[in-house]
């Protein structure tokens, strides 16, 4: 593969408020973010304790607009579409206490959907009377359309729903969500798409992808600060979600309801993100990180993922017994890399003692069946000297030759 070249990725580092003593390797949790946005939202967070009354309740509604148009111009879609959340396990949660699924209905996932997004749907199946039935995909790389053919295949009578990560936080693959999409909808199977991971990982255009609904946070690879996320609802979905909170929004005229309103949304939209008091900062800026995210090449973003994302895989492959389990092939893995932790390495204190000791940021991520992956994120402000160091930590730690 090709490094790189051409840009200035020290530059593109620079540009990134972080601590130079640390090395975060995490961006899978939460991402850093660019030195603009940090300094727009301390701005703002300084106007939000200097009156409060207005930084919450009259001027944060162009910004609103602004982030909508410039988020749904970047996700190919119209920004009529888009609410804001403040993480996507509200997005989820919402849409699982009010699809009017019937009775009876199935809901297909995976085996490496998020833990606790699992748990919202077991509460929602329980209260319900919906089934849940989670098929097990292989962790070693396979063809793409083996992905596709495993869940098409095992998509039955009753399933109504089918809920799928675009992006699997366990071992980074990449899903060939747009053939899965295009199957299920042959089926009359609704499709929603946990893309916590995708937007600032990978390309995505929702008007090509079709799913139903799509959410994701922009808090991770789109490098927002932490309470940005949002969620696409297809045209035509809109009785399948209710706010589960009720607000001042409740009794809004909504007989136009997609048009812009006064508060930088649409009528629909409002009764969504309209929750009471607290501190809207995070949606102010996503504008801005679209600036960020849209100032270097697609192309050139992505051999930056794939050139760090290799440097993880060849420097830590073997380590004390971890086995690489994300795929080589370029389209199936972005900015995760993962190795399946074997029984007598304890992976949390492994974590530990790289924070403890050494100052670095990674995560280990269980699977609910009780697989551990030590998990590596490189976004395009990481370098390959933080993945040196990296390597020698885990080889010190485990005390390797
Ligand atoms: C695939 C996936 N879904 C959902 C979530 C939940 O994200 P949040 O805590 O920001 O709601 C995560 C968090 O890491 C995730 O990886």
């Amino acid at each position: 593969m090709e490094p790189a070249k051409g840009l200035d990725w020290d530059a593109v580092r620079d540009s990134i408020e972080m601590d130079p003593e640390w090395t975060y390797l995490n961006t899978g949790t939460s991402g850093l973010v660019p030195k603009t946005v940090h300094a727009r939202v301390m701005e703002l967070r300084i106007q939000l304790h200097h009156n409060p009354t207005d930084a919450v309740w009259r001027s944060p509604w162009d910004d609103f607009w602004m982030s909508r148009t410039r988020l749904a111009a970047h996700l190919g879609t119209s920004p009529d579409r888009l609410i804001f959340f403040t993480n996507i396990s509200h997005a989820i949660n919402t849409f699982c206490l009010s699809v009017p699924l019937p009775e009876g209905a199935e809901i297909l996932m995976t085996n490496h959907e998020y833990g606790s997004m699992q748990h919202a749907w077991q509460r929602a199946a329980k209260r319900h009377g919906w089934k849940i039935r989670v098929i097990e995909l292989p962790v070693q790389e396979l063809d793409p359309s083996a992905y596709v053919d495993a869940i098409d295949s095992s998509i039955g009578q009753d399933t109504k729903l089918l809920y799928l990560s675009h992006v699997l936080y366990t071992t980074g693959h990449v899903l060939p969500m747009e053939d899965v999409i295009n199957k299920a909808r042959m089926r009359g199977v609704l499709v929603f798409v946990d893309g916590a991971h995708v937007p600032g990982m990978l390309p995505l255009n929702l008007s090509k992808l079709r799913p139903h609904f799509y959410a994701a946070n922009l808090h991770k690879w789109f490098l927002a600060p932490v309470g940005a996320a949002f969620l696409f609802v297809e045209s035509g979905m809109e009785d399948h979600l209710e706010p589960w909170q009720v607000s001042w929004a409740y009794h809004d005229d909504r007989s136009n309801p997609h048009i812009r309103n006064e508060f930088g949304s649409t009528p629909w939209i409002r009764q969504f993100e309209m929750e009471g008091t607290r501190d809207l900062t995070p949606w102010r800026v996503i504008a801005m990180c679209c600036d960020f995210q849209e100032a270097i090449p697609e192309e050139a973003r992505q051999v930056r993922f794939h050139e760090l994302s290799q440097a993880v895989r060849e420097s830590l492959q073997g380590m004390g017994g971890m086995q690489c389990v994300t795929p080589e092939a370029l389209e199936l893995r972005g900015g995760l890399t993962s190795f399946l932790i074997p029984d007598g390495l304890d992976g949390h204190w492994l974590r530990r003692q790289l924070w403890e000791r050494h100052r670095i940021e990674i995560n280990v991520v269980n699977q609910t069946e009780g697989r551990e992956y030590f998990r590596v994120s490189t976004h395009i402000y990481n370098s390959l000297e933080e993945v040196e160091r990296l390597a020698a930590a885990v080889k010190a730690e485990l005390k390797l030759p």
